[in-house]
């Protein structure tokens, strides 16, 4: 028998993550733009913990303010992240191989990923403005593994194959075709997602738009979907951790477990984030007149995908609810989804393009 207190059921990510001693927001979505910082002094900078109810055990979410002229301490860590920029303009300098530096300018809508381990400096370019930037990381992950700050922060390892083109780092990137719904981009930075050229990708809704970003060789997941006006997505599940960030456009997401007589419901715009929970299907509706757009981050990449029930997910995403897949075809879905989104439609004036889906006017009779 020993005096010391039993070391049992731990988490050493969550332990850590108060010991920082900053702001822990928990909730099911959140307004990033409104979420609470402290001072976070491994940052020099502003910051918050933002644990969503539904991002499962690998990925996390921080928030960090740069205030104008500002910059933040240098950083390096053994865990894969990718920064989206919720406000502000600045710039960002990357060591890549043997001490070359890369650097690049960012503003709201990008989305760029520091190689691991690589050493990496943001820096706020206006005087005036603040920044505000959010990292999605799977510290959870490795922290739970290895519970062992040091060797997470403070760890010489270079990894050389990691760093990608220096094209990279300039906007540019290269791009993967696969098939609809699979093509990738691989790159380490995209200036700006709300005007990134996405093909096509019909089978996950009329309209629909998509591309999966390969982001600096990492196992984090990245993709940008986009719903046309007067249209919205297909319903689908699976498990917990996609993280869904707003990008473009305003809408509403719908999520419910199977056999619900209810929806729960979140209104979305820029800077909005939420994670459906394990197994919850989800639906996201446009309902703006302009194109809505969304990034998703999450664990387990398109060319990693790390674990075997996402790289079985990843070979047909498209498989419908009736053949045993994740995905509710529009004749399968509940009939209140088509009148509910309607009834939203006619708040804002934008005519549907899904007419020759739906029978809409046997649909306005009911409602009227
Ligand atoms: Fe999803």
């Amino acid at each position: 028998m020993t005096d010391q207190p039993l070391r049992y059921l731990l988490d050493p990510y969550g332990d850590w993550a108060k010991d920082e001693g900053i702001p822990i927001t928990e909730d099911v979505a959140v307004d990033l733009h409104a979420v609470e910082v402290g001072p976070w002094a491994r940052w020099d900078a502003r910051g918050g913990f933002v644990h969503l109810r539904g991002r499962g055990d690998f990925v996390a979410l921080q928030v960090v303010d740069l205030p104008p002229g500002g910059k933040t301490a240098p950083q390096r860590h053994l865990y894969d992240e990718v920064f989206y920029v919720l406000s502000g303009h600045g710039s960002a300098i990357i060591e890549t191989v043997d001490g070359r530096k890369a650097s690049f300018e960012w503003g709201p809508r990008s989305l760029f990923s520091p190689p691991l381990n690589a050493p990496f400096q943001l820096f706020n370019g206006s005087g005036v403005d603040s920044a505000r930037i959010v990292s999605a990381n799977d510290l959870p992950l490795m922290m739970n593994m290895l519970h062992a700050p040091h060797f997470i922060f403070d760890n010489a390892w270079s990894f050389l194959d990691r760093a990608g083109k220096q094209s990279y780092y300039a906007g540019e990137g290269d791009f993967l075709p696969l098939k609809p719904g699979k093509h990738m981009w691989e790159t380490n930075f995209v200036p700006d997602l709300g005007t990134f050229a996405l093909p096509d990708w019909e089978a996950r809704g009329t309209g629909s738009k998509n591309i999966k970003f390969i982001l600096a060789d990492s196992v984090m997941h990245a993709h940008t979907s986009e719903m046309a006006v007067g249209t919205y997505k297909k319903g689908h599940r699976h498990g917990a951790g996609a993280h869904v960030f707003a990008v473009s456009g305003t809408g509403y997401t719908l999520m419910w477990y199977d056999g619900d007589k209810e929806f729960t419901r979140h209104e979305w715009r820029h800077g909005f984030v939420f994670a459906p929970a394990d197994g919850m299907f989800h639906q996201h509706f446009n309902t703006s007149g302009d194109p809505a757009r969304y990034l998703a981050l999450s664990f387990g990449s398109h060319r990693y995908p790390v674990l075997q029930r996402k790289r079985d997910r990843k070979q047909n995403p498209e498989a419908s609810v009736k053949d045993g897949g994740l995905q509710i075809d529009y004749e399968d879905q509940d009939p209140s989804i088509h009148a509910i989104w309607l009834r939203e439609l006619g708040k804002t004036g934008v005519p549907s393009r899904m007419g020759h889906i739906f029978d809409e006017t046997r649909m306005k009779n009911e409602m009227s």
